[in-house]
């Protein structure tokens, strides 16, 4: 399962394996993790249409176990190739064996979760993965509010444009001379 979004998305979404529902639909988190991680993202007013998602590994571990340094090295020359297609302007990266892979010795996610690696002008932020606040109901606001910075860091990055003035209201016009009516047809 290699990755789902456009190859012009500011921002990628980095897992770690696909699950059993992804192997089966060819989609990255569409089980129940991948409901919250749509949760999370409509709250900081994104949707998939705006992220490209994928994993550190491509094939689901046999019997789900985690997966072994071996297999993510195997395949971080495809997410690099990814990477390099992208370009993205910001990388979340969703739990540990992610943060491993992609930052490695920046320390553990519970101590580095929401913040922000500049590496090469793109931002890195690992969050706790969608599935570990599922298990640990504890870790839900923690990763609610790693979301925050995530939105925070766009906008910094790419502010909004101040909306137009509303026009101030027509003083009540002449009505127009017949050369300056328009045709309607
Ligand atoms: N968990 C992941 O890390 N990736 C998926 O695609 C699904 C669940």
């Amino acid at each position: 399962m290699p990755g789902v979004g456009a190859a012009t998305a500011q921002i990628m979404i980095v897992g770690e394996a696909p699950g059993a529902n992804e192997d089966l639909q060819g989609h990255p988190f569409v089980g129940a993790a991948g409901k919250l991680l749509d949760n999370l993202l409509a709250k900081i007013g994104l949707g998939r249409q705006d992220v490209f998602v994928t994993n550190v590994l491509k094939c689901r571990p046999p019997m789900n176990r985690d997966p072994m340094p071996n297999e993510a090295e195997a395949c971080l020359p495809y997410l690099r190739r990814q990477f390099a297609i992208v370009r993205p302007a910001a990388v979340l990266i969703l739990g540990r064996h992610a943060l491993e892979r992609m930052l490695p010795g920046v320390g553990s996610i519970s101590r580095v979760h929401g913040q922000i690696f500049m590496r090469s002008d793109v931002a890195f932020m690992p969050c706790y993965h969608p599935a570990a606040a599922l298990h640990n109901g504890a870790l839900l606001a923690d990763l609610e509010r790693d979301f925050e910075r995530v939105r925070e860091y766009l906008d910094r990055l790419f502010p909004q444009p101040e909306p137009e003035p509303e026009p101030a209201p027509a003083a009540a016009a002449e009505p127009a001379s017949p050369s300056e009516q328009l045709p309607l047809i």
